[in-house]
């Protein structure tokens, strides 16, 4: 089973993904955690054009055929052997990311990144998608409290509020994937929610 978290900068996908992890390997299951971009060699490269590299500006196409060559090279060599393996694997960003992102955010043509973005990940698609949803200014200050700064991050507020609201209209677009998870409260009662939901898909 595959299960992606998605959302804003600062919406707590990470924390939210490691606590997902830790609680299914505490009830007995086999979990891998992982992220994207930024698996293995080529990701960290591309993570670091991408993200990091603030001499080069980036043509918005050239950025979706980045993320989606880390996410191929990401689905073949670690997600999909997993997969077959019987494991669980949580992904903190999949191809949604990169639909939002450089579909609404990048106002790219809107077919041709989702079809893109899906193709990269061949035949894998997530069995559940959990998406974090928080007002964009929260999620911003939340962020500079952290540091940890990538280029993405400092696009204005009106990118950002592109991506929450691309967001919002894919999990519309697929309510029986997407669970939308109110993430502006504490960290324990989120957990609690998508640990709930995860244990009843994987009990029915
Ligand atoms: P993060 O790992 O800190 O979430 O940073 C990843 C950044 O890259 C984040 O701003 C979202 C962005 N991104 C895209 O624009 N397209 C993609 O396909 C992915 C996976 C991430």
């Amino acid at each position: 089973m595959l299960i992606t978290f998605e959302g804003i900068e600062g919406s707590g996908k990470s924390t939210q993904a490691q606590m997902l992890k830790d609680a299914l390997i505490e009830k007995g299951y086999k979990v891998s955690l992982t992220r994207e971009p930024g698996w293995g060699r080529l990701g960290h490269l591309i993570r670091t054009i991408i993200l990091e590299d603030r001499e080069l500006e980036l043509d918005p196409l050239a950025e979706l055929f980045l993320f989606c060559a880390d996410r191929a090279q990401h689905v073949k060599d670690y997600i999909e052997p997993r997969l077959r393996n019987g494991e669980i694997v949580i992904c903190d960003r999949f191809y949604d990311s990169t639909i939002v992102y450089q579909g609404h955010g990048r106002k790219l043509d809107m077919r041709f990144v989702t079809k893109t973005a899906k193709s990269s990940a061949g035949e894998t698609t997530p069995d559940m998608t959990f998406l974090l949803n928080l007002p964009v200014r929260e999620g911003l200050s939340r962020l500079k409290e952290r540091g940890d700064i990538t280029k993405m991050d400092e696009e204005p507020v009106e990118f950002h509020e592109l991506i929450r609201q691309g967001y919002l209209l894919l999990s519309r677009r697929e309510p029986d994937r997407f669970f939308k998870i109110n993430a502006d409260r504490d960290p324990a009662s989120i957990h609690e929610e998508i640990k709930a939901s995860v244990l009843l898909r994987l009990t029915s």
